[in-house]
């Protein structure tokens, strides 16, 4: 079983990358205590021989590239459709959305390592990306944030030793009259989050404790 960012709840995410890497048990505050960057976690593909485009995913990137008259432009999108494929982007998935751009490598390991939204680890089946910035802040972003620091024992950046969730602190996520406001895997938004609210979302997914 699979959910849209290609993670299996064996711990797998499908393609040959396994979940228990972060089975340790750390839960450190791995992109906190940083100057607000995010610590940049490049870690390789466990078995990189999973990491190769189809015909059709090269075709993808293609069209992609037609669509700007720089063909470093489609860099963004063509990173997005490794991240949905590999459910992560390892160095190795990187460098092959440079090598079939083509673009530099480095350029294209810069601008995945800039944006919060793509994973530079393998994240929970259930990622939750919680705004505390500041309408968050004042709604009360804080207390929903540290509820799942507490209740799960994981930091910003950290995933929980089954790889069922993830949590990460998030700047504006641009839904401030909603505020507080939650993305979940990079897609779904949820809003005005109260604690109530927000056990019964984890409560659905069989995630509460
Ligand atoms: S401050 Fe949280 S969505 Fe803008």
């Amino acid at each position: 079983m699979s959910n849209t960012n290609g993670h299996h709840a064996n711990g797998h995410n499908g393609h040959g990358i396994k979940q228990s890497r972060f089975g340790d048990g750390s839960h450190g505050d791995s992109l906190q205590g940083s100057t607000g960057v995010q610590e940049f976690h490049a870690l390789h593909a466990e078995d990189a021989s999973t990491i190769v485009f189809t015909e059709e995913d090269k075709q993808k990137i293609a069209e992609f590239v037609a669509r700007y008259p720089a063909k470093e432009s489609a860099v963004m999108r063509a990173l997005w459709l490794a991240q949905e494929k590999f459910g992560w982007l390892s160095i190795e998935a990187m460098n092959l959305v440079a090598d079939t751009i083509p673009m530099p490598r480095a350029d294209v390991q810069g601008v995945a390592s800039f944006y919060t939204m793509y994973w530079k680890k393998p994240m929970g089946k259930t990622h939750l990306a919680i705004c505390t910035n500041i309408s968050c802040m004042l709604c009360g972003a804080y207390e929903l944030y540290n509820y799942i620091k507490k209740t799960y024992n994981i930091g910003n950046g950290d995933v929980t030793p089954d790889g069922l969730l993830s949590l990460e602190e998030a700047e504006c996520l641009g839904s401030c009259g909603t505020a507080p406001a939650m993305q979940v895997n990079n897609y779904e938004y949820v809003e005005n989050l109260t604690l109530e609210k927000l056990k019964a979302f984890l409560k659905a997914r069989g995630l509460e404790k």
